[in-house]
């Protein structure tokens, strides 16, 4: 077992990462944090077949325990299903002093999160994220929210969860692409804050509580600086602004759209004086270890939809380019550098 604790001022929580987690001691971690009965469980129909009877299995002797089903996939990130969670619980009597459980992968964590940040203006929630790149990211720091017309994460808060348990077990029933998907989250923390952690990947290890620890440890320290998103937490953008763009336009999932992502940046960091080569080949030999994509795009190419981007109104772009292996730094870059340096 490993622990980290989110150290935030007015909402402190654990991450629990345990393997067998759900088979084995569920239930106390929950009652540590919660003591009353009712508890709503949230998930989506694929993670329903694989984990929610289980779930249910181990808290019924100790809990009221009832839930609420929706479709799985992106499209559920939507107005329509907050509306029909936020109904359902109504229809079953929730109470603002009952716990939701976010279970299941980024959509579920998102939408729930939201929920609870909203219904009787605020319920407590606990995170059992169940896909590798929400354990790497989204389950960790409160963000929470849906997509609405057209924008994404448009409506949203800040919720951070009472707990959160990470199972690694639960890696067993993730297909290879979406347990790379997660993959491209968790070396990116390395590269931007815990070398040991690249170390560790280094003979392609299972994903042990160890690796998820370290992961974790990086996005931990960023939220904790940064709870509101108003700085520091933009490192955790190291290979996004480039992947973003590379993601929409040729239909990469997220994670292998951040492994592309980060070796453009990493080039643009060479071309810059500011990366060392050996720190683009570290990196590229753990990407292809874990199979992600090593695809070459010119980031020269991209730099003008980065900063002529119609939403950037500031005309500068903020990117997060690696100096050294396991350190970020932000360099920002507007229309004029653009035309002198590149
Ligand atoms: N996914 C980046 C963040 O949590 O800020």
């Amino acid at each position: 077992m490993k622990e980290l604790k989110v150290e935030l001022k007015n909402n402190p929580y654990k991450i629990i990462i345990e393997e067998n987690l759900l088979e084995n001691n569920l239930c106390k971690y929950i009652k540590e944090v919660y003591n009353n009965k009712k508890i709503f469980i949230i998930t989506d129909d694929c993670v329903e077949k694989l984990y929610l009877n289980k779930v249910m299995n181990k808290l019924k002797n100790d809990f009221e325990l009832d839930y609420v089903v929706i479709p799985h996939g992106e499209e559920s990130k939507s107005i329509e299903q907050y509306i029909y969670v936020c109904q359902e619980l109504i229809k079953k009597d929730i109470r603002r002093n009952n716990l939701l459980i976010a279970l299941g992968g980024g959509v579920i964590g998102d939408l729930c999160g939201f929920v609870a940040s909203s219904l009787y203006r605020g319920l407590p929630y606990i995170g059992i994220p169940t896909s590798l790149l929400s354990q790497m990211d989204s389950s960790i720091g409160g963000k929470t929210g849906i997509d609405f017309y057209g924008r994404k994460n448009i409506l949203g808060a800040f919720k951070q969860p009472k707990l959160v348990l990470i199972d690694p077990k639960t890696h067993d029933t993730l297909d290879k692409r979406e347990f790379n998907n997660g993959m491209g989250e968790l070396i990116k923390h390395g590269v931007i804050g815990n070398k040991k952690l690249l170390d560790l990947l280094k003979d392609k290890p299972k994903i042990s509580e160890e690796i998820i620890y370290e992961s974790l440890k990086v996005k931990k320290r960023v939220v904790e600086i940064d709870e509101f998103d108003t700085g520091e937490r933009m490192t955790l953008n190291f290979g996004h602004t480039f992947g973003h763009i590379i993601e929409l336009k040729f239909g990469y999932k997220h994670g292998e759209a951040v492994a592309v992502g980060m070796l453009m940046a990493l080039r643009m960091g060479m071309d810059l004086n500011i990366t060392p080569k050996e720190c683009y080949d570290a990196v590229y030999d753990i990407l292809k270890k874990y199979d992600l994509p090593l695809d070459y795009y010119d980031y020269k190419e991209y730099l003008h939809d980065t900063i002529f981007d119609k939403k950037n109104l500031a005309g500068t772009v903020n990117f997060i380019l690696i100096p050294k292996l396991g350190e970020c730094m932000i360099y920002k870059l507007s229309e004029d550098d653009l035309k002198e340096k590149f």
